[in-house]
């Protein structure tokens, strides 16, 4: 529901890099415990409602191959006048168990970082840093919320420390109004040697190139946002975005389809309506998993509900299946896929929450059948 005017989703960052694996296919097969209600972080009480929000995680695929570790971050409503950071927790254990290994905090405004981070490793060496240097992406918003800055850290030893590496936008006040111009919602990805920011590119992550808009509607409070984006195994990419302006519903999860990832302002939009009617709506997060037959698996999850839409036909309209898991509805709910097809939903409240904790819980894609496409 953050989201911005159609001059702004422009801006609304998505960083982008390819020649990547979507999974990390070497990884051996094991057995893998499903989670279901793991909590990864009980905010104290001192913390500001709605405490937590917008969880985001991340998979080292460069790491250790025997163990699968993940690191996981979030909106961190630390009290006034503390300034709000990214915590950073880590698993090694598949995501069972969590504990704090470092903060990600402002180093350059004096204002914290407050909204929507997003973690990214490198798949290969970019911008003078080493393959699976792990990239955070953040907004960096002041107490009275009146400029939006999203900049750009880097850890080059697995999340333990973490260095201020360039400003990528910044944006008017910090509130979702028609007329205020912020920026929001960072989602990186390495396309053709390029670090992409949905939308503006980088070949150094030091400087950043002009916004380019991924969906501009005409009529002014459309307010398209909230973009992520995916690699089909056919080559082709797949974005998703809340669209307030839907005709369907408002904040509809809309999608496009694009052979080139920075142009998908060119392809149509759609809506996803699963089979059995249902439109999810608000913060649409996208991911591929290479799960359940030579298509793989895209599944979407939005804030309405705690379900995944899942799509075996590489995004054919008619073949969006609502599937139910265990996890909890939120604000941006995230969607990280492991081996083993294991697909980890991590929540860390609804918006209106007063009082959110950080939570995650898996599902076995493997085990889903689907009706066969057209
Ligand atoms: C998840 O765990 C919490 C804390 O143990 C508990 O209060 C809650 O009811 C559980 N939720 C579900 C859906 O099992
Ligand atoms: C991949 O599949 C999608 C959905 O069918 C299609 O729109 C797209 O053109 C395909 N891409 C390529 C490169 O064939
Ligand atoms: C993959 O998706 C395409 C496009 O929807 C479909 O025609 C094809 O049957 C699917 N393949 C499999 C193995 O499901």
């Amino acid at each position: 529901m953050y989201s911005s005017g159609p001059l702004l989703a422009l801006l609304a960052a998505s960083l982008f890099a390819t020649s990547v694996p979507a999974h990390p296919t070497s990884l051996p097969t094991r057995e893998v415990e499903l989670l279901h209600n793991v909590t990864i972080f009980t905010p104290p009480s001192t913390y500001t409602i709605p405490r937590t929000l917008y969880a985001r995680t991340l998979l080292l695929e460069t790491d250790d191959d025997e163990k699968d570790v993940l690191l996981a971050t979030w909106e961190n409503y630390t009290p006034d006048p503390e300034l709000p950071y990214f915590p950073i927790f880590r698993s090694t254990d598949g995501g069972l168990t969590w504990a704090e290994i470092s903060r990600v905090t402002d180093q350059v405004n004096g204002w914290g970082l407050r909204y929507q981070p997003f973690l990214y490793e490198l798949p290969s060496a970019f911008g003078g840093f080493a393959a699976g240097t792990i990239l955070c992406a953040g907004n960096s918003i002041p107490a009275d919320l009146s400029a939006t800055q999203i900049d750009l850290y880097a850890s080059t030893d697995s999340g333990l420390t973490w260095k201020f590496v360039s400003k990528i936008a910044s944006g008017g006040t910090a509130e979702p109004i028609d007329g205020l111009t912020p920026i929001w919602e960072p989602f990186l990805m390495l396309y053709e040697d390029e670090m992409i920011l949905v939308h503006q590119t980088s070949t150094d992550l030091l400087t950043w190139g002009d916004v380019v808009d991924d969906v501009a509607y005409d009529v002014y409070d459309d307010r398209p946002g909230m973009t992520t984006v995916a690699l089909l195994p056919n080559g082709s990419y797949i974005m998703t975005y809340e669209f307030f302006g839907a005709p369907e519903a408002a904040f509809a999860a809309y999608y496009r389809i694009s052979d080139d990832p920075t142009a998908f302002n060119s392809a149509p939009g759609q809506v996803i309506q699963a089979t059995d009617g249902t439109i999810p709506t608000s913060s649409p997060y996208i991911t591929w998993s290479p799960a359940g037959g030579a298509n793989g698996t895209l599944a979407v999850n939005a804030a309405s509900d705690t379900d995944v839409y899942l799509n075996r036909c590489l995004g054919a309209p008619n073949a969006w299946t609502r599937v139910s898991t265990t996890e909890i509805a939120s604000y941006s709910r995230n969607l990280r896929v492991l081996p083993n097809d294991i697909l980890l939903i991590t929540a860390a409240g609804p918006l209106g929450g007063s009082d959110n904790s950080v939570t995650t819980s898996s599902m076995d894609l493997s085990a889903i059948t689907l009706a066969a496409c057209d």
